[in-house]
């Protein structure tokens, strides 16, 4: 590797690219076809300049060396899109609120189960998980309301009433927005999609930013996983998963798709991004339509 100045921007042959490309799908399942070819070069530039790297192929060694395993990372971590925002697609969250959540406390209660475990698969910088929490919360107060179980209130009254659990899990592959998700300070543009009521409730004003309660916060765990890989986290009842499937090829989708299927409790539901669809890759899910959202429920099959 050399020490001198920024290189002028290497562009990748296409043996190069195949490379890189192999290496990326291998690592996390993100395909990067010739839309995204411009991006992927992009990116990459600007790691070798950071590394100072003087050719593709002296920065691929690092990349396949034990010794790169934390380069690599950074890699991957540039190349992920992490957009998102905080009650993202309204609809489809109501569907998940009224309906999914009703169902689900509802065959829990009856089956004296009192704990409810819904996993952000790709949770971004956390507005999603915590959306997710604040909806779980409200959600099971309601519930209560209508439902009390005969055990001893605590004062001050807790956010989820005993002998209730709730974990949220929040994951991602990038570190850097496990760590932005983990610290839950957030500024008034991404705030813009909280109303007053929530942001009462669940935030704190610290300084210029928006801080999410202690807690709420409790009720959020962030942890690193990477979908490609085969252990994922099981036993959810509800999964969320939108807007990362949409990186990765049909053969990917379908592995993510059985591993989800695999990771959720009986009757459990997977909700993926509004522009994204399970039709033609499973036939194990079966689709809840409900104005213009849409969530799968697990399909049991008998033995
Ligand atoms: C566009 S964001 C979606 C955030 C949120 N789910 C939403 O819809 O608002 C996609 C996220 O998926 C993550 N991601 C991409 N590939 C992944 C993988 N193989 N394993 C885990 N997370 C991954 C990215 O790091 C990024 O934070």
């Amino acid at each position: 590797m050399s020490t001198t100045g920024a290189a002028p921007a290497p562009i990748l042959t296409e043996a190069e690219l195949r490379l890189l490309q192999a290496l990326i799908y291998q690592e996390c399942g993100m395909h990067f076809d010739e839309r995204r070819t411009h991006f992927l070069q992009d990116r990459l530039v600007r790691r070798l300049r950071e590394r100072r790297a003087d050719s593709f192929y002296a920065y691929y060694r690092l990349l396949i060396s034990p010794a790169g395993k934390e380069e690599l990372a950074k890699l991957l971590e540039n190349l992920t899109v992490n957009e998102t925002s905080f009650f993202r697609h309204k609809a489809q969250l109501d569907l998940f609120q009224k309906n999914v959540l009703e169902e689900v406390l509802r065959h829990k209660s009856a089956r004296r189960e009192y704990s409810i475990r819904v996993w952000s698969a790709g949770c971004s910088t956390g507005q999603e998980a915590y959306t997710l929490a604040m909806l779980v919360a409200d959600s099971l107060a309601y519930y209560y309301l209508r439902h009390p179980v005969p055990v001893e209130m605590p004062l001050p009254k807790p956010l989820v009433p005993p002998p209730w659990r709730v974990e949220i899990l929040a994951s991602d592959i990038s570190y850097a927005v496990l760590r932005a998700g983990q610290e839950g300070a957030y500024s008034e543009q991404q705030m813009a999609t909280v109303d007053y009521g929530y942001r009462l409730r669940y935030f704190d004003k610290v300084g210029e930013r928006y801080a999410i309660k202690k807690n709420l916060k409790e009720l959020v765990h962030f942890d690193f996983h990477n979908l490609k890989t085969e252990y994922l986290p099981q036993r959810n009842d509800v999964i969320f998963c939108r807007n990362v499937m949409m990186y990765f090829d049909e053969a990917e989708q379908k592995r993510l798709i059985e591993k989800f299927y695999r990771c959720l409790n009986p009757l459990g539901y997977l909700f993926v991004g509004h522009a994204e669809s399970l039709l033609g890759l499973t036939e194990k899910f079966q689709m809840v339509h409900k104005d213009s959202a849409t969530a799968y429920k697990r399909i049991e099959v008998r033995e």
